[in-house]
């Protein structure tokens, strides 16, 4: 399915985003392992959560949405009754979710008899997982390094582990692991990554320690008990839309409820560091995670430079950092952020590429990219390279391109953000699939 975007005018309007993609993950996970019924609210029914639903569905947890055959987005739940779990019939299929398979690989470690093999889309198993074995393995663990991956869950012991990369899929793995190990886990990290595992574990009531990147978990005696939560709106999705009305001349858009978790607000730091009009209201707390009003209205931006924890703190901005960054006056440089380069696409590579179509004067890194900016950006015929944030970041560039914009293999965005479009074009904006623009343009 392709896009047909055009220049839009302006953006107006209140939102709010679905639910938060890594939050969701692990509620859905952690209700898989608690004794009894959980209920999710907002969670967020996507390409990435299918892919942990389906594989929650083999392992023989039971769900359903409520209302019967809604979404649990904005409207209702996901309801699981978890605590039993079994060996499945046949593979199970992660999909293209990282988070799906990093997850499992923990929580399935220590699943005493449980035999099970981990298997995903051919972009999955192309990701590094040895990052997730190595560790689990320390602790006890018997399971592969690359997908498809078997597991033989066994006994596990707590560790002291140094984590070579800044990556909360890692801890959020170890993390599950720990939780089910004899004595305390303990883990160092290079840089902030997103806290969500601990956040939820303590709202539970499991003794899990944050300290200056270090992290402890003592495992309970008693297993997990059933739990209710309520999932922000997804600060990544609501990116675009704020990149969207920075850009978008006299726009002015507002998201309700998004979460504002420190580790997860780096790209709304980048965004007020390069001039841009930002403001966070009505802060408060949902399951021990904050929720913000955030309203963004266009402005000039100048170029900045990221690395170190920053980058860190908007792993999965870059895309529509990198849009933003094309308009600032002045020179960008992202560096120290190598790990775009194994997520859903090589996100140096192919955004590079792709907004370079466009008309951007970004240049690739091995460690990141420069920008030099401002430049008028040209409608192109530009690709997802099937990842869900490209896809959506070069429909924002679209929206402020001179011309019509045809973004390719446009569909990814369902992995993430089901009813981008939707809402985008509630606000002004101008993006269409490509058999509607036709109809409506010829
Ligand atoms: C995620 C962590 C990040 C992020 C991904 C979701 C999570 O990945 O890029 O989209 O839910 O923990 P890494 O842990 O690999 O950096």
């Amino acid at each position: 399915m392709n896009w047909i975007v055009h220049n839009a005018k302006q953006l107006h309007g209140v939102i709010s985003m679905p639910g938060d993609k890594s939050i969701s993950h692990r509620a859905l996970l952690h209700a898989a392992l608690a004794q009894g019924t959980s209920r999710i609210q907002n969670f967020l029914h996507a390409g990435v959560t299918e892919a942990m639903m389906r594989c929650v569905r083999d392992l023989g947890v039971d769900f359903e949405m409520e209302p019967p055959g809604g979404s649990a987005q904005r409207f209702g739940r996901l309801i699981v009754h978890g605590g039993h779990l079994r060996s499945p019939a046949a593979n199970l299929d992660c999909g293209n979710s990282g988070a799906t398979i990093r997850m499992l690989m923990g929580a399935l470690a220590g699943q005493r008899d449980l035999v099970v093999t981990l298997d995903g889309s051919a972009g999955l198993r192309r990701r590094p997982m040895k990052r997730v074995a190595e560790p689990l393995r320390w602790m006890g663990a018997e399971l592969g390094d690359t997908p498809p991956l078997a597991i033989h869950g066994t006994p596990l012991h707590g560790i002291e582990y140094t984590m070579p990369v800044a990556s909360a899929q890692v801890k959020a793995a170890i993390l599950l692991a720990a939780l089910q190990a004899e004595g305390p886990t303990t883990i160092h990290e290079p840089g902030p990554s997103r806290d969500h595992s601990e956040r939820l574990l303590r709202s539970l009531g499991v003794s899990v320690v944050n300290e200056n990147n270090t992290v402890t978990l003592t495992p309970p005696d008693e297993p997990l008990a059933a739990f209710e939560a309520i999932v922000p709106g997804d600060i990544s999705s609501a990116a675009f839309v704020f990149a969207a009305a920075a850009l978008v001349p006299n726009s002015k858009v507002t998201v309700t409820h998004v979460g504002v978790n420190d580790t997860r607000t780096g790209i709304l730091d980048a965004l007020v560091a390069m001039g841009g009009d930002v403001t966070v209201s009505n802060v408060r707390e949902v399951n021990g995670e904050p929720i913000a009003d955030i309203t963004v209205k266009s402005s000039e931006l100048r170029g900045i430079t990221v690395d170190g924890d920053l980058v860190v703190r908007m792993i999965d901005e870059f895309p529509i950092f990198a849009v933003l960054a094309s308009q600032a006056q002045g020179e960008t440089i992202v560096r120290e952020a190598e790990e775009l380069r194994v997520k859903e696409s090589d996100r140096i590579g192919s955004l590079v590429s792709e907004l370079q179509k466009l008309g951007a004067q970004i240049e690739e890194r091995p460690d990141g990219f420069v920008i030099a900016g401002p430049t008028p950006l040209h409608g192109a015929v530009v690709d997802s390279h099937g990842d869900h944030r490209l896809a959506m970041s070069l429909a924002v560039a679209g929206l402020i391109a001179e011309g019509a914009t045809t973004v390719t293999r446009a569909e990814a965005y369902r992995e993430s953000f089901p009813n981008f479009v939707e809402l985008l074009q509630s606000l002004g904006g101008t993006v269409h699939e490509a058999h509607k623009s036709h109809e409506s343009h010829e």
